[in-house]
C-alpha cells in the first residue's frame, strides 16, 4: 500500500508534545478496547504529561485502551533507573489500571518466553492499534537496530554501539548493556496508526534519512514509509535538513 505520510513541523518541544498528545487522545477516544504501544525514551515524555493533563480535564480516558511495552534492556527491571518499564510507570502507567498494561520484564529468566508472551498479548488484543515511536540517532525504532531482519513478533537484539553509548543518558552512569528485547518493526508496521516523533537538531540527519531516502532495514525507521498512514511530528531542529 502506498504511504500517505503526514509531516507536522512544530515550533518547540512543548508544541510537539501537545500535537502528539492530541493525536494519540483522538485515537484512544475513537478506538476504545484497542492496544496502544508507547515508546519510552526522552522524546515522548512531554506527550505523556499532556495526555495526563488531558485526562484530568476530561478530554481523554486512558483506561479505555490496553497497553504494550515497545522494548527493554535485557538485565534491567522496574527498580533500575532508565529501564523502559520504570520510565513508563513513572511517567504514565502509574496513573492507569495495572491490568491494562503489559511490558517486557528484562529480568525474566526465560527471555524467549517473555517474547512469546508479549506477542500473544498483542495478538489477543487484535494487533497494535496505535504505535507512538521515537527514533534513535542510528535510526532504530524500539530496539530494532540497523539491519534487524523482517521477522514477525518480538525478539532479542544485540545492541548497536550507538545505542550503547547513548544509553548513559538514561542510566545516569555507565552500565554494561549488550542486549535489547523489542517488538519487531514488521509487527509495528501492522499497527493501525503510527506516529513517529523526533526532536532536536541532533536527530535532523537521521530524520532526513528515515523519511526522505529509500526504505532500508539499515535505517529501521525508514521502513515506516511502508505504513499506509504515517504521521511524523518534528520540532524545527529535527526538521532542519528536510527538502520539503
Ligand atoms: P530519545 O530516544 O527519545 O531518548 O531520543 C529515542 C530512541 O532511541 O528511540
Amino acid at each position: 500500500m502506498a504511504c500517505v505520510m503526514k509531516i507536522e513541523i512544530t515550533d518547540s518541544y512543548e508544541a510537539l508534545s501537545k500535537a502528539a498528545a492530541k493525536k494519540a487522545a483522538n485515537y484512544i477516544n475513537n478506538n476504545p478496547g484497542t492496544l496502544v504501544c508507547f515508546a519510552a525514551g526522552d522524546t515522548p515524555l512531554g506527550t505523556f504529561k499532556e495526555l495526563l493533563l488531558m485526562q484530568k480535564e476530561g478530554n481523554v480516558d486512558l483506561s479505555t485502551v490496553w497497553y504494550v511495552g515497545l522494548d527493554e534492556w535485557v538485565g534491567l527491571g522496574i527498580d533500575d533507573k532508565g529501564s523502559c518499564i520504570k520510565v513508563m510507570h513513572d511517567s504514565l502507567y502509574n496513573y492507569i489500571p495495572k491490568e491494562r498494561v503489559r511490558m517486557f520484564n528484562g529480568l525474566a529468566d526465560d527471555i524467549q518466553k517473555e517474547c512469546s508472551e508479549i506477542y500473544e498479548w498483542i495478538i489477543k488484543h487484535g494487533g497494535i492499534g496505535l504505535s507512538l515511536l521515537g527514533i534513535g540517532r542510528n535510526g532504530h525504532i524500539g530496539f530494532n537496530e540497523p539491519g534487524t531482519p523482517d521477522v514477525e513478533g518480538c525478539f532479542t537484539v544485540e545492541l548497536d554501539e550507538v545505542t550503547k553509548s547513548v544509553s548513559k543518558k538514561y542510566f545516569g552512569k555507565e552500565r554494561a548493556v549488550t542486549t535489547g528485547i523489542t517488538i519487531g518493526w514488521r509487527t509495528l508496521l501492522d499497527s493501525q496508526e503510527v506516529i513517529l516523533l523526533a526532536c532536536g537538531i541532533n536527530k535532523a540527519q537521521i530524520v532526513k534519512k528515515a523519511i526522505e531516502e529509500d526504505c532500508t532495514p539499515d535505517v529501521p525507521a525508514s521502513m515506516l514509509q511502508k505504513h499506509s498512514t504515517l504521521t511524523v511530528i518534528l520540532d524545527k531542529g529535527a526538521a532542519s535538513l528536510l527538502d520539503q
